[in-house]
């Protein structure tokens, strides 16, 4: 049996259900879409990304032994799931061993951020069921452990834009600074191999309109970690490519005002900005390019998303059954999705839950 409780997620009411019986404990976290600053933002430069409608489900019960959807869990395997499982339990209090069962429709390794809303999804079920209740993490604690999760599959070099925005859902700006027109969230550190990086991390409400971001899939797979590895090889070859790394940058922060304002044509204009440079960084491919131009004609902007070498396009548009059709004519696969969409949310499970705010 089970029990709804409304909540509201911009004015939209969001069913949260918790189970009455049973142990099991079901959270969910949304996939992500960069619209500005992929890879600069590593190095600290602002970056823009909204929350999808498509999520990733993570089911947790008592098990005799761990298991991730029926195999056993490593740490070479599953390292964000290792890094968590050890970071939420302290040395004082073993973990019971759980089965973990993940579903949703975030397609892998694609640049949507799958495993930041693995990471984020796991953290807020794993959290219920850690035996003291009255310390539950907030959202702040649980987008922190999920980017350390990043951080060490990354090899040190991962910013908190996926999984903040996993965590936080709608529209989250990264920046150095505390930025005007967003409301500030959390302020978060890492030391990565090019030295210390501070990121103020906020969400936004753009004006609504009718517009869509079409993601349009070659179905490549590009680990991130290769990708953000290629451009730290890039700068450190040539360390004037910095100016590339700037540019991405002041196109962010243009495309963020023209997001703040609702003019999405300036903000389609920039998105195709930031692609050029992308691309000069060396971090497109020719089945990206590919997509992109087959969505431009009927979109209002377009660009890789995430870290490229393979995986998704998005372009932003009035048109979205025109421009998917118009990738997958072109041999991508599409998901079509509206700007900006609830962040973690808890769907089965005890009732005291991570949700403090
Ligand atoms: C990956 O979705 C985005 C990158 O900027 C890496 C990161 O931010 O950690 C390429």
């Amino acid at each position: 049996m089970t029990r709804g409780c409304e909540k509201e997620y911009e004015g939209r009411p969001l069913l949260v259900t918790m189970g009455l019986d049973g142990d099991a404990t079901t959270a969910s976290a949304p996939a992500k879409c960069i619209l500005f600053g992929e890879h600069a933002v590593v190095y600290g430069e602002p970056a823009v990304a909204v929350a999808l409608e498509q999520r990733l489900n993570v089911r947790i019960s008592p098990a005799k032994s761990w298991s991730i959807d029926g195999s056993s869990l490593t740490a070479k395997r599953h390292p964000h799931i290792h890094h968590l499982v050890h970071a939420l339990w302290t040395n004082t209090s073993e973990p019971k061993p759980l089965s973990v069962h993940v579903t949703g429709d975030i397609p892998r390794a694609s640049g949507l951020g799958s495993s930041a809303a693995l990471s984020v999804a796991l953290c807020a079920a794993l959290d219920t069921s850690r035996e003291n209740s009255g310390d539950r993490l907030d959202h702040d604690e649980m987008s922190h452990l999920a980017h350390m999760a990043e951080a060490t599959a990354q090899s040190g070099r991962a910013s908190p834009m996926d999984t903040s925005t996993s965590t936080l859902g709608g529209v989250v700006v990264l920046s150095d600074r505390k930025e005007d027109g967003c409301e500030w969230a959390f302020t978060r550190q890492l030391e990565t191999p090019e030295g210390m990086r501070t990121w103020e991390i906020h969400t936004m409400t753009p004006p609504q309109d009718d517009v869509y971001l079409v993601l349009g899939n070659t179905g490549v797979h590009a680990p991130t970690s290769h990708q953000v590895a290629l451009v730290a090889a890039a700068l450190e070859a040539n360390p004037e490519r910095i100016n590339e790394i700037r540019a991405i940058g002041s196109i962010s922060r243009r495309g963020l005002k023209a997001l703040q304002e609702g003019n999405y044509d300036v903000v389609g204009h920039a998105m195709s900005e930031n692609h050029l440079i992308l691309r000069n960084l060396g971090v497109s491919s020719e089945e990206l390019e590919t997509l992109i131009s087959a969505a431009l004609p009927t979109a209002l902007g377009a660009k890789l998303t995430g870290a490229g070498g393979g995986g998704c396009m998005v372009a932003l548009t009035r048109q979205p059954k025109a421009t998917s059709e118009a990738i997958e004519l072109a041999g991508g696969r599409t998901l079509i999705s509206r700007l900006g969409n609830p962040g973690a949310t808890l769907i089965e499970g005890p009732k005291e839950t991570f949700w403090r705010d």
